[in-house]
């Protein structure tokens, strides 16, 4: 399964560097398997945040100002089934987007996003159809570099939901769709760069999010990853969540297991506020409602329900209302 086998050698090189995961043999069947850090890490990735318990950061000693998303506009990218996931990788000598702010110091470059079905995280105990990665590594490391760093890699994640056919559902994955079929096979390949607009993929908005250290989700799963997890999901079609999951990446789906939390989840002030109400008054009083966990369980109660019966559809269990 090398990034090598089917290639042009006009293409090795950066299709190796963007693939973080290990290019040893693995299957999603076989997690409890996966070696490394993936087996005796203890901050390991994906995670079920709760919200009431992530740590509303009122004095920024966590997140420092707001999330930066310089030239996600116009990104050039290719894309692969590399048997795990459908990948699109940005164009390398090419001006790549760059992250910075919020959680992070320093300049992150993106690198690539990828899908998973269903998602990896969990919000509230609520799994959503698709969760989007975009990877990105701080900027001046390499791979090798990134990995073994705590702050090596920073990833966004954005959940997706699924509404059925309308024009404002198929918006945000309008421009990968095109290559979409040409991906149903393992290390299937669309070697023609094409130029997509990453800012539809990203959450509505962009400034409400969770954000906690963990892990790649793949092996070696080395905790070198800053997460940004975006609170307010897109929305898809049903055609086109129909389409993506055709893809053949050994099985049926392509998520872990959710993992221990043992630590802080932060969440942005923008998360709170826009529980409420997007609005100043609203802000000042999401101030209270977020430090105030009775006032909360009330409105996460409500979340689980929905994601108990979501839960039902999907048949996964995450964990139970009742401990709210
Ligand atoms: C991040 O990138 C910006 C824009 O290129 C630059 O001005 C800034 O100095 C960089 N920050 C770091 C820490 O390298
Ligand atoms: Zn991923």
């Amino acid at each position: 399964m090398s990034a090598m086998s089917s290639n042009t050698i006009f293409l090795v090189a950066p299709l190796f560097i963007r693939d973080v995961s290990s290019q040893l043999e693995w299957s999603y069947s076989y997690q409890t398997q996966w070696p490394g850090a993936c087996k005796t890490g203890k901050q390991q990735s994906p995670i079920n945040i709760m919200s009431r318990q992530a740590v509303f950061d009122k004095e920024e000693g966590h997140i420092h100002g707001p999330l930066v998303l310089r030239g996600y506009r116009d990104v050039t990218v290719t894309s692969v089934n590399n048997g795990h996931t459908l990948r699109w990788d940005a164009v390398p000598d090419l001006v790549a987007p760059v992250m910075s702010g919020g959680p992070l110091s320093g300049n992150y470059t993106f690198m690539q996003f990828h899908l998973h079905w269903l998602s990896e995280h969990a919000i509230d105990g609520m799994k959503y159809p698709l969760e989007i990665h975009m990877v990105h590594m701080k900027t001046g490391l390499t791979v090798d570099e990134a990995v073994l760093r705590p702050d090596g890699l920073a990833v966004i994640g954005v959940m997706c939901e699924i509404y059925s056919k309308n024009e404002e559902s198929e918006h945000a994955l309008e421009e990968i769709m095109p290559a979409v079929p040409g991906l149903i096979d393992p290390q299937a390949r669309m070697a023609e760069p094409t130029s997509i607009d990453l800012t539809r993929l990203l959450s509505p908005d962009p400034q409400s999010y969770y954000t906690y250290h963990g892990s790649l989700t793949t092996p070696l799963c080395q905790e070198a990853v800053t997460w940004i997890v975006m609170d307010k999901p897109i929305t898809i079609s049903d055609d086109q969540y129909q389409e993506i999951t055709k893809a053949d990446v050994g099985g049926r789906d392509n998520y872990r297991s959710l993992q221990p939390v043992n630590r802080v989840v932060y969440r942005s002030l923008a998360s709170c506020s826009s529980i409420i109400a997007p609005s100043l008054i609203g802000t000042l009083f999401a101030i209270v409602h977020c430090l105030s966990s009775t006032f909360g369980a009330g409105v996460n109660k409500g979340i689980c329900l929905i994601g108990n019966f979501k839960r039902r559809l999907f048949g996964d269990s995450v964990k139970q209302c009742a401990k709210l």
